[in-house]
Protein backbone atom coordinates (compact mmCIF):
# COMPACT_ATOMS: atom_id res chain seq x y z
CA UNK A 1 0.00 0.00 0.00
CA UNK A 2 0.99 3.23 -1.16
CA UNK A 3 -0.32 6.65 0.35
CA UNK A 4 0.27 9.54 -1.71
CA UNK A 5 0.20 13.17 -0.03
CA UNK A 6 -1.10 15.59 -2.61
CA UNK A 7 0.95 18.81 -1.16
CA UNK A 8 0.95 22.37 -2.39
CA UNK A 9 -0.15 26.04 -2.68
CA UNK A 10 -4.00 26.56 -2.67
CA UNK A 11 -5.59 26.36 -5.84
CA UNK A 12 -2.71 24.60 -7.36
CA UNK A 13 -4.69 21.89 -8.55
CA UNK A 14 -4.55 19.04 -6.01
CA UNK A 15 -8.23 18.14 -6.15
CA UNK A 16 -8.32 18.17 -9.95
CA UNK A 17 -5.69 15.78 -9.88
CA UNK A 18 -6.86 13.61 -7.78
CA UNK A 19 -10.33 13.37 -9.68
CA UNK A 20 -7.89 13.26 -12.89
CA UNK A 21 -6.25 10.27 -11.19
CA UNK A 22 -8.82 8.33 -10.14
CA UNK A 23 -10.42 8.47 -13.41
CA UNK A 24 -7.05 7.39 -15.02
CA UNK A 25 -7.27 4.98 -13.02
CA UNK A 26 -10.55 3.60 -13.73
CA UNK A 27 -10.32 3.90 -17.11
CA UNK A 28 -7.20 2.11 -17.93
CA UNK A 29 -6.16 0.14 -14.75
CA UNK A 30 -9.26 -1.32 -13.15
CA UNK A 31 -7.18 -3.71 -11.47
CA UNK A 32 -5.93 -1.10 -9.19
CA UNK A 33 -7.73 -0.28 -6.08
CA UNK A 34 -7.59 3.56 -5.24
CA UNK A 35 -8.93 4.95 -1.91
CA UNK A 36 -9.37 8.85 -1.71
CA UNK A 37 -9.03 10.46 1.43
CA UNK A 38 -9.82 14.86 2.16
CA UNK A 39 -7.92 15.93 5.15
CA UNK A 40 -9.63 19.31 4.39
CA UNK A 41 -11.41 20.33 6.91
CA UNK A 42 -12.84 23.15 5.19
CA UNK A 43 -13.52 22.65 1.61
CA UNK A 44 -17.18 23.46 0.79
CA UNK A 45 -16.91 21.38 -2.66
CA UNK A 46 -15.03 18.77 -3.72
CA UNK A 47 -15.24 17.47 -7.87
CA UNK A 48 -15.31 13.83 -6.68
CA UNK A 49 -16.85 11.82 -3.96
CA UNK A 50 -14.08 11.36 -1.14
CA UNK A 51 -14.11 7.61 -0.01
CA UNK A 52 -12.76 8.83 3.36
CA UNK A 53 -13.48 12.40 4.35
CA UNK A 54 -12.11 14.21 7.45
CA UNK A 55 -14.97 16.14 7.22
CA UNK A 56 -16.72 13.23 8.85
CA UNK A 57 -15.32 14.23 12.40
CA UNK A 58 -14.30 17.85 12.10
CA UNK A 59 -15.24 20.51 10.03
CA UNK A 60 -13.98 24.61 9.86
CA UNK A 61 -17.88 25.55 10.41
CA UNK A 62 -18.20 23.49 13.29
CA UNK A 63 -15.16 24.81 15.11
CA UNK A 64 -16.55 28.02 14.13
CA UNK A 65 -19.64 27.58 15.49
CA UNK A 66 -18.54 26.07 18.98
CA UNK A 67 -15.42 28.41 19.53
CA UNK A 68 -16.51 31.50 18.14
CA UNK A 69 -13.37 31.92 16.28
CA UNK A 70 -13.21 33.53 12.55
CA UNK A 71 -12.59 31.43 9.82
CA UNK A 72 -8.69 31.09 10.11
CA UNK A 73 -8.67 30.51 13.43
CA UNK A 74 -10.86 27.95 13.20
CA UNK A 75 -8.90 26.60 10.22
CA UNK A 76 -6.14 26.30 12.56
CA UNK A 77 -7.80 24.46 15.22
CA UNK A 78 -9.80 22.27 12.80
CA UNK A 79 -6.47 21.26 11.14
CA UNK A 80 -4.92 20.63 14.62
CA UNK A 81 -7.75 18.82 15.57
CA UNK A 82 -7.83 16.25 12.82
CA UNK A 83 -4.55 14.52 14.89
CA UNK A 84 -7.67 13.29 17.28
CA UNK A 85 -9.24 11.26 14.37
CA UNK A 86 -6.17 9.23 13.49
CA UNK A 87 -7.54 5.93 15.09
CA UNK A 88 -10.94 6.97 13.12
CA UNK A 89 -9.06 7.33 9.57
CA UNK A 90 -6.62 3.68 10.04
CA UNK A 91 -9.83 1.75 10.96
CA UNK A 92 -11.84 3.41 7.95
CA UNK A 93 -8.37 2.41 5.48
CA UNK A 94 -8.89 -0.98 6.89
CA UNK A 95 -12.81 -1.76 5.40
CA UNK A 96 -10.84 -0.88 2.20
CA UNK A 97 -9.16 -4.42 2.40
CA UNK A 98 -5.74 -3.24 1.50
CA UNK A 99 -5.97 -0.77 -1.36
CA UNK A 100 -2.61 -0.28 -3.32
CA UNK A 101 -2.93 3.31 -3.50
CA UNK A 102 -4.49 5.84 -1.42
CA UNK A 103 -4.31 9.56 -2.40
CA UNK A 104 -4.73 12.22 0.26
CA UNK A 105 -6.38 15.56 -0.71
CA UNK A 106 -4.58 18.24 1.94
CA UNK A 107 -5.38 21.59 3.27
CA UNK A 108 -5.16 24.50 0.42
CA UNK A 109 -3.50 26.43 3.28
CA UNK A 110 -0.82 24.23 3.04
CA UNK A 111 1.62 25.88 5.86
CA UNK A 112 -1.32 24.62 8.11
CA UNK A 113 -0.94 21.03 6.95
CA UNK A 114 2.53 21.38 6.20
CA UNK A 115 4.52 23.51 8.93
CA UNK A 116 2.07 23.04 11.80
CA UNK A 117 2.45 19.54 13.63
CA UNK A 118 -0.56 17.70 12.25
CA UNK A 119 0.62 17.11 9.38
CA UNK A 120 3.92 15.18 9.73
CA UNK A 121 1.78 13.63 12.67
CA UNK A 122 -1.01 12.24 11.08
CA UNK A 123 1.64 10.96 7.98
CA UNK A 124 3.56 9.59 10.90
CA UNK A 125 0.46 7.62 12.43
CA UNK A 126 -1.11 6.54 8.96
CA UNK A 127 2.42 4.73 8.05
CA UNK A 128 1.72 1.67 9.96
CA UNK A 129 3.14 -1.87 9.05
CA UNK A 130 4.04 -2.08 5.60
CA UNK A 131 2.50 0.94 4.08
CA UNK A 132 4.90 3.35 2.07
CA UNK A 133 4.44 6.84 1.95
CA UNK A 134 4.77 10.15 -0.50
CA UNK A 135 4.15 13.35 -1.67
CA UNK A 136 3.56 14.38 -4.78
CA UNK A 137 3.96 18.46 -4.80
CA UNK A 138 2.31 20.82 -7.24
CA UNK A 139 4.14 23.89 -8.54
CA UNK A 140 1.38 25.98 -10.30
CA UNK A 141 2.71 26.72 -13.02
CA UNK A 142 0.89 30.07 -13.38
CA UNK A 143 3.22 31.12 -10.52
CA UNK A 144 6.48 29.78 -12.13
CA UNK A 145 6.13 31.58 -15.39
CA UNK A 146 9.01 33.86 -13.60
CA UNK A 147 12.17 32.91 -12.38
CA UNK A 148 11.75 34.28 -8.77
CA UNK A 149 7.98 32.65 -8.93
CA UNK A 150 9.79 29.18 -9.64
CA UNK A 151 12.09 29.76 -6.66
CA UNK A 152 9.59 30.95 -4.49
CA UNK A 153 7.80 28.01 -5.21
CA UNK A 154 10.63 25.95 -5.03
CA UNK A 155 11.33 26.38 -1.82
CA UNK A 156 7.93 25.72 -0.75
CA UNK A 157 8.15 22.43 -2.49
CA UNK A 158 11.77 22.06 -0.55
CA UNK A 159 10.18 23.09 3.07
CA UNK A 160 7.26 20.64 2.39
CA UNK A 161 10.63 18.36 2.00
CA UNK A 162 12.00 19.28 4.63
CA UNK A 163 9.00 18.68 6.90
CA UNK A 164 8.04 14.97 5.88
CA UNK A 165 11.79 13.88 5.80
CA UNK A 166 12.65 10.80 4.16
CA UNK A 167 9.75 10.59 2.36
CA UNK A 168 9.84 10.24 -1.67
CA UNK A 169 8.26 13.53 -3.83
CA UNK A 170 7.09 13.51 -7.04
CA UNK A 171 7.26 17.13 -8.25
CA UNK A 172 4.26 18.46 -11.21
CA UNK A 173 3.54 21.02 -13.04
CA UNK A 174 0.35 21.90 -12.90
CA UNK A 175 -2.55 23.65 -15.28
CA UNK A 176 0.40 23.70 -18.41
CA UNK A 177 -2.62 24.28 -20.56
CA UNK A 178 -2.98 27.69 -19.22
CA UNK A 179 0.81 28.80 -19.69
CA UNK A 180 1.86 29.67 -23.53
CA UNK A 181 4.25 26.57 -24.91
CA UNK A 182 7.64 28.53 -24.73
CA UNK A 183 7.14 29.42 -21.14
CA UNK A 184 6.72 26.01 -20.36
CA UNK A 185 9.29 25.23 -21.78
CA UNK A 186 11.70 27.93 -20.34
CA UNK A 187 10.90 26.53 -16.71
CA UNK A 188 11.84 22.28 -18.08
CA UNK A 189 15.11 24.36 -19.03
CA UNK A 190 15.70 25.85 -15.34
CA UNK A 191 15.30 22.48 -14.14
CA UNK A 192 17.35 20.85 -16.30
CA UNK A 193 20.01 23.39 -16.83
CA UNK A 194 21.37 26.11 -13.95
CA UNK A 195 22.30 28.33 -16.91
CA UNK A 196 19.12 28.92 -18.46
CA UNK A 197 18.11 29.67 -15.00
CA UNK A 198 21.01 32.32 -14.58
CA UNK A 199 20.16 33.74 -18.09
CA UNK A 200 16.50 34.05 -17.72
CA UNK A 201 17.49 36.03 -13.90
CA UNK A 202 19.64 38.38 -16.16
CA UNK A 203 16.87 40.18 -17.72
CA UNK A 204 14.30 39.82 -15.24
CA UNK A 205 15.63 40.34 -11.83
CA UNK A 206 18.31 42.87 -10.62
CA UNK A 207 20.58 43.00 -7.48
CA UNK A 208 20.02 41.58 -4.66
CA UNK A 209 17.67 39.29 -5.79
CA UNK A 210 18.95 38.54 -8.90
CA UNK A 211 21.76 36.81 -6.67
CA UNK A 212 19.27 35.35 -4.29
CA UNK A 213 17.29 33.58 -7.46
CA UNK A 214 20.62 32.35 -8.59
CA UNK A 215 22.54 30.91 -5.20
CA UNK A 216 18.88 29.28 -4.18
CA UNK A 217 19.01 27.54 -7.54
CA UNK A 218 22.91 26.39 -7.27
CA UNK A 219 22.02 25.21 -3.51
CA UNK A 220 18.54 23.11 -4.57
CA UNK A 221 20.43 21.99 -7.01
CA UNK A 222 23.55 20.77 -5.13
CA UNK A 223 20.64 18.78 -2.71
CA UNK A 224 18.81 17.21 -5.47
CA UNK A 225 15.57 19.39 -4.76
CA UNK A 226 15.45 20.28 -8.32
CA UNK A 227 14.41 16.94 -9.89
CA UNK A 228 12.28 16.08 -12.43
CA UNK A 229 8.95 18.18 -12.81
CA UNK A 230 6.04 16.63 -14.72
CA UNK A 231 4.01 18.96 -16.39
CA UNK A 232 0.52 18.23 -16.64
CA UNK A 233 -3.20 20.02 -17.05
CA UNK A 234 -5.26 17.55 -14.90
CA UNK A 235 -8.21 19.89 -16.34
CA UNK A 236 -7.96 18.02 -19.63
CA UNK A 237 -6.28 14.97 -18.76
CA UNK A 238 -2.60 15.49 -20.02
CA UNK A 239 -0.05 13.78 -18.35
CA UNK A 240 -1.59 11.71 -15.66
CA UNK A 241 -0.25 8.55 -17.30
CA UNK A 242 3.31 10.43 -16.72
CA UNK A 243 1.56 10.72 -13.16
CA UNK A 244 0.86 7.37 -12.82
CA UNK A 245 3.95 6.13 -13.73
CA UNK A 246 5.88 8.00 -11.50
CA UNK A 247 3.58 6.31 -8.11
CA UNK A 248 4.46 2.91 -9.52
CA UNK A 249 8.27 3.72 -9.54
CA UNK A 250 7.77 4.61 -5.56
CA UNK A 251 5.70 1.62 -5.42
CA UNK A 252 8.21 -0.41 -6.92
CA UNK A 253 11.24 1.58 -5.01
CA UNK A 254 12.61 -0.49 -2.17
CA UNK A 255 14.74 2.17 -1.12
CA UNK A 256 11.74 4.28 -0.40
CA UNK A 257 11.17 4.63 3.14
CA UNK A 258 8.23 2.88 4.75
P1 LIG B 1 -7.31 24.29 -2.71
O1 LIG B 1 -7.62 22.97 -2.06
O2 LIG B 1 -8.38 25.30 -2.53
O3 LIG B 1 -5.98 24.80 -2.34
O4 LIG B 1 -7.24 24.06 -4.30
P2 LIG B 1 -6.52 22.89 -5.07
O5 LIG B 1 -5.05 22.96 -4.97
O6 LIG B 1 -7.17 21.60 -4.69
O7 LIG B 1 -6.90 23.28 -6.57
P3 LIG B 1 -8.17 22.83 -7.39
O8 LIG B 1 -7.98 21.48 -7.94
O9 LIG B 1 -9.39 23.09 -6.60
O10 LIG B 1 -8.06 23.85 -8.60
C1 LIG B 1 -8.16 25.25 -8.41
C2 LIG B 1 -8.72 25.85 -9.69
O11 LIG B 1 -7.80 25.58 -10.76
C3 LIG B 1 -10.06 25.24 -10.10
O12 LIG B 1 -10.84 26.25 -10.67
C4 LIG B 1 -9.68 24.20 -11.14
O13 LIG B 1 -10.68 23.98 -12.09
C5 LIG B 1 -8.46 24.87 -11.79
N1 LIG B 1 -7.55 23.88 -12.34
C6 LIG B 1 -6.99 22.82 -11.72
N2 LIG B 1 -6.21 22.12 -12.55
C7 LIG B 1 -6.28 22.75 -13.74
C8 LIG B 1 -5.70 22.52 -15.03
O14 LIG B 1 -4.96 21.55 -15.28
N3 LIG B 1 -5.99 23.42 -16.01
C9 LIG B 1 -6.81 24.48 -15.79
N4 LIG B 1 -7.04 25.31 -16.82
N5 LIG B 1 -7.38 24.73 -14.62
C10 LIG B 1 -7.12 23.88 -13.60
Amino acid sequence: MLIQYIIGPAGSGKTTLIKSLVEYLQEYNQEISVVTINLDPGCRTLPYTPDIDIQDYVTVDAVMEKTGLGPNGAMIAATDLMVNYVEDLKYEINQYNDPEIILVDTPGQMELFSFRNSGPMIANALGFGSVKRGIIFTYDSTMCIHPNGFISTLLLAASVQFRFANLSQINLLTKKDLIHKEKLENILKWVDDEYELASATENLEHGMLRELTLSLGRTFREFGAISELLPISAKYGEGIEDVWGAIQRVVNDDTSPY
